[in-house]
């Protein structure tokens, strides 16, 4: 059983401890996970490669998840909703699927420290993060998903996509034009890699809030020191939706759910 995680860069991906973590727990002899760095504009050659080598499945970081989406014979509905994969996994009629697990590890993580049902939701940015998680966390059944992004435009053009396919309130604003405070904060632009805070109003973090960053890191995020600082009661990282949807595609995989506390708990250490 050969798996691998496809970048560019890819040398410091945490996925193969991950998995490696994982197949001991399930005592899967055989499972073998490796890195594997594509070129720029070389991911479908890669894969071709890999596969017709016996690889039987991968998962896809930056930048080859739109490159996965097309490469995928068939896709979920959460991949397709996404517009991204970064699962794929040999079927066994020989055709591949593409999967997106990254919302499933988000919401997951989201469910170890909070619920999400009734819930009023604020999701920060509308490129590709804030898409890949909007069904899985609209299946949680909040009270509302708020898309706010510093492009308005952009959040409004997102909600007007998703409205129709969720059963949940959806709109869009404007980061600085957030009215009204919610429960669940998560931070889903890439603001905090440039250690950046994000432009919001006050008030926008309740009393006990959970502020949820997808970033993570030794030191704690722009994004979770401008929650702590607003009040919020809970403030976590994305080092837990990494491990999630790494359970996820192992999952997919193997058809087995390994623990996630574990082995969050020793990359945590070792940060
Ligand atoms: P990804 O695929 O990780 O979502 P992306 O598609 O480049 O990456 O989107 C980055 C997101 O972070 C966008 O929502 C972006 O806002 P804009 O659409 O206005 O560009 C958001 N973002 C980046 N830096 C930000 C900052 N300093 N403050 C607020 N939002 C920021």
């Amino acid at each position: 059983m050969n798996y691998v995680v496809v970048g560019n860069p890819i040398a410091h991906s945490k996925s193969p401890q991950i998995h490696a973590a994982f197949a001991a727990q399930c005592k899967l002899d055989g499972f073998s996970y490796e890195r594997l760095l594509a070129p720029l504009g070389g991911f479908d050659a890669a894969v071709r490669d890999f596969l017709a080598a016996g690889g039987r499945g991968c998962n896809v970081t930056v930048p080859f998840k739109e490159d996965a989406f097309r490469f995928a014979d068939a896709l979920t509905e959460r991949a397709q909703a996404a517009g991204a994969v970064n699962t794929l996994k040999v079927q066994a009629d020989g055709r591949v699927l593409g999967d997106n697990t990254d919302g499933a590890g988000l919401v997951a993580d989201l469910l170890r420290h909070t619920t999400l049902a009734g819930k009023r939701v604020l999701l920060l940015g509308a490129g590709g993060a804030a898409r890949g998680v909007l069904l899985p966390l609209a299946a949680e059944q909040p009270a509302s998903i708020m898309l706010a992004n510093r492009t308005a435009a952009k959040a409004l053009a997102l909600a007007d996509e998703f409205r129709s396919r969720i059963a949940v309130p959806l709109a869009g604003c404007g980061v600085d034009a957030v009215a009204g405070s919610f429960d669940v904060i998560i931070n889903a632009t890439s603001a905090s890699l440039g250690g950046e805070a994000i432009a919001l109003p006050a008030g926008v973090f309740e009393p006990g809030a959970i502020a949820y960053d997808m970033m993570y890191g030794r030191e704690e995020t722009a994004f979770l020191a401008q929650a702590r600082s607003a009040g919020a009661a809970q403030c976590v990282d994305g080092l837990g939706m990494l491990v999630g949807q790494a359970a996820e595609a192992f999952f997919l995989w193997t058809g087995q759910r390994p623990a996630v506390a574990p082995v969050l708990h020793t990359l945590r250490t070792a940060l």
